[in-house]
């Protein structure tokens, strides 16, 4: 399954940087974003994660969001998962970029963990931004901000919004510094984020690319395995014993 390029390259690698996606999850059973599955009532993420979307209906907003955590709530990290927890203990440096919010990558025991798209389970006042955190049992009304009395959001990124403050910057040094650098279960079209791994080629790291589909930097890498993230990496691992 993998080169010896790539073989010596993880050998030798002390610093590892990983970026996932929607993709590393779907094990799980939680759908992708851009796949026929990431479609709600007939609603596309695109069309009810802006917050545009969330001004003109924000109980539709809302609903779409309980259903997902309790999706979430329902699933387990999967084999994908486990073995990036089992890689970050088994060398000198590493560090996780994520843009799934599902918390999935900490649920597996992975510690050093950046969110570039936020945390499904977090929220903040729509207008003052005060941090909320939701609890359990999930509130199915949207609840009011207790400082100034605004609506309740969730805690990620939308369409059209910055990444949260020094969440890309960190993430930019750790791409540049890696050399051994992952992307897994992320078709690469959603920006910042795709230019982490270019960050990674630039500076000489050996890029890796884990997705069942090519996508517009699989030419670009230095190997990419059409295979399952939940395939590929425990067998990655092994390299390493
Ligand atoms: N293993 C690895 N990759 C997989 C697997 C799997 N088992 N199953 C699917 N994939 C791949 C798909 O081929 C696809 O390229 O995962 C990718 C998922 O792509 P997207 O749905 O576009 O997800 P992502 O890249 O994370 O989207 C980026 O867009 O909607 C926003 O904020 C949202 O974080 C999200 C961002």
């Amino acid at each position: 399954m993998f080169s010896k390029e790539l073989k010596s390259a993880l050998r030798s690698a002390k610093n590892i940087v990983c970026l996932t996606g929607a993709g590393f999850s779907a094990e799980s059973g939680i759908p992708t974003f851009r796949g026929e599955k990431g479609l709600w009532k007939n609603y596309s993420p695109e069309e009810l994660a802006t917050p545009q979307a969330f001004l003109q209906n924000p109980e539709l907003v809302w609903e779409w969001y309980t259903f997902r955590k309790k999706l979430i709530l329902g699933a387990e990290p999967n084999a994908g998962h486990f073995a990036l927890t089992e890689l970050e203990n088994s060398v000198e440096k590493f560090h996780l970029i994520t843009q799934n919010v599902d918390n999935l990558h900490q649920r597996a025991g992975t510690q050093n963990v950046t969110e570039l798209h936020g945390n499904i389970f977090k929220c903040r006042c729509f207008r003052c931004g005060k941090d909320f955190e939701e609890g359990l049992p999930l509130q199915e009304e949207i609840p009011s901000c207790t400082f100034c009395g605004d609506l309740i959001r969730p805690g990620v990124v939308w369409f059209g919004e910055s990444l949260p403050f020094n969440a890309f910057s960190d993430s930019a040094i750790f791409a540049r510094s890696a050399d051994f650098f992952i992307l897994a279960g992320t078709s690469a079209v959603v920006y910042p984020a795709a230019e982490l791994p270019i960050y990674a080629l630039n500076e000489g790291a050996f890029v890796l690319e884990i997705n069942p589909e090519r996508t517009r930097l699989s030419t670009l890498v230095s190997e990419s395995i059409l295979e399952k993230s939940g395939t590929v990496l425990p067998e990655l691992i092994k390299i390493l014993k």
